[in-house]
């Protein structure tokens, strides 16, 4: 079989990451990602402007990604977008737009499934990754998700638990906004935990059964515990913020991890990948493959770039849709609450 190159505009708008990516083949050729930092002022990511700040900046990120690409918009053969899950008002904006340059372009449409995506990067080409191999398992953690998916082709997923409430990012978040830090509060507790001590606190974990995950119950016991400890010492957090960093973040992985390793026993499948925001956490990334692969289990870590959001694992996600003649046509619309 001959390889296919055909090229790929893969369009992420889902949140508050306004994001766009050249694929070629299985190979990258741009992948650019705009943050939006305005909602760190608010605590967390506020709808409308998350809406309005992608109609301001997705022309310019993909003026960025065919500029970087040096391709021309007329070699691009397909047009992927993001579908759902995500904000309304936000993946509305990602629609449109691709709508618009299929319509243009009169090249396919593509509606990628964001979850999925997240686990599809995995696909991307690249010189110190390997692919994973089918079936496997995927741990996959963002801000509004976590899964445990069954992955038997790129186009057959089964979702085998996911969580009962919050989502492990969520629950990073929401602590860190307890601690006094900043929104998205993930990427600092790994930070600051580098020089805690996890041992230190212990919060209860969930007791919930099969693959399910439940992390309210870790956010409210943070939260009075936090209460406890302020009323005896007003600056118990200041002088604690490490330990306390890395406590609650040895807690998270430990109840992901603990997960995973129960999937990859009732499954027997013998290759585990992580992906989603959350995958970027170092302790996790250690954690996950010390266990699994103490358990004989190959495992899989992606790139840090193709963790959080960005347009690459939704061109990739795209080629494989292209590859099965799965299109949309001009009706097609944003669903915010797809599940896969
Ligand atoms: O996949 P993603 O970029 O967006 C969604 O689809 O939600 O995931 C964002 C989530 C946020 O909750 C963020 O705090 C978390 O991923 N995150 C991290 C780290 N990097 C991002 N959480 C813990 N440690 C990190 N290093
Ligand atoms: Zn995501």
């Amino acid at each position: 079989m001959t390889e296919d190159t055909r090229i790929i505009l893969g369009i992420e708008s889902s949140c508050d990451d306004t994001a766009v990516s050249v694929l070629k083949g299985k190979t990258i050729l741009s992948n650019i990602v705009s943050s939006q930092l305005i909602h760190a002022n608010y605590g967390g990511v506020v709808p409308e402007l998350a809406s309005r700040n992608h109609q301001e900046f997705i022309w310019l990120t993909l003026e960025k990604a065919l500029n970087e690409s040096a391709i021309n918009i007329d070699q691009v053969d397909a047009i992927a977008v993001t579908k759902g899950p995500g904000l309304l008002g936000s993946l509305m904006v990602g629609v449109s737009f691709a709508k618009g340059l299929s319509l243009v372009l009169k090249k396919p449409l593509l509606g990628v499934n964001h979850m999925k995506a997240h686990i599809l990067a995995h696909f991307i080409e690249d010189a110190n990754t390997t692919s994973p191999e089918f079936p496997f398992l995927c741990l996959t953690v963002s801000g509004g998700h976590t899964q445990i998916v069954k992955v038997d082709s790129p186009i057959a997923m089964t979702i085998l638990g996911k969580t009962i409430d919050d989502a492990a990012g969520e629950a990073f978040d929401k602590a860190a906004k307890m601690l006094g830090l900043p929104y998205p509060g993930g990427p600092l507790i790994d930070k600051l935990a580098q020089s805690g001590n996890s041992l230190k606190f212990t919060f209860s974990k969930p007791k919930i059964k099969d693959l399910d995950f439940s992390f309210s119950g870790l956010k409210t016991s943070i939260l009075y515990q936090l209460k406890k400890w302020k009323n005896d010492n007003p600056s118990f957090i200041e002088d604690n913020l490490a330990d306390l960093c890395a406590s609650i973040q040895k807690t998270i992985v430990d109840i992901l991890v603990e997960k995973c390793v129960l999937s990859a026993q009732q499954t027997n499948i013998k290759h585990f990948a992580i992906a989603g925001g959350v995958s970027a956490n170092s302790l996790l990334r250690q954690e996950f493959t010390a266990a699994l692969n103490n358990k004989g289990i190959k495992t899989y870590i992606p790139k840090f770039e193709y963790c959080t959001d960005n347009g690459a694992m939704i061109a990739i996600a795209g080629k494989f849709l292209l590859e099965n003649n799965i299109t949309e046509d001009q009706g097609f619309s944003a669903q915010a609450r797809i599940i896969f």
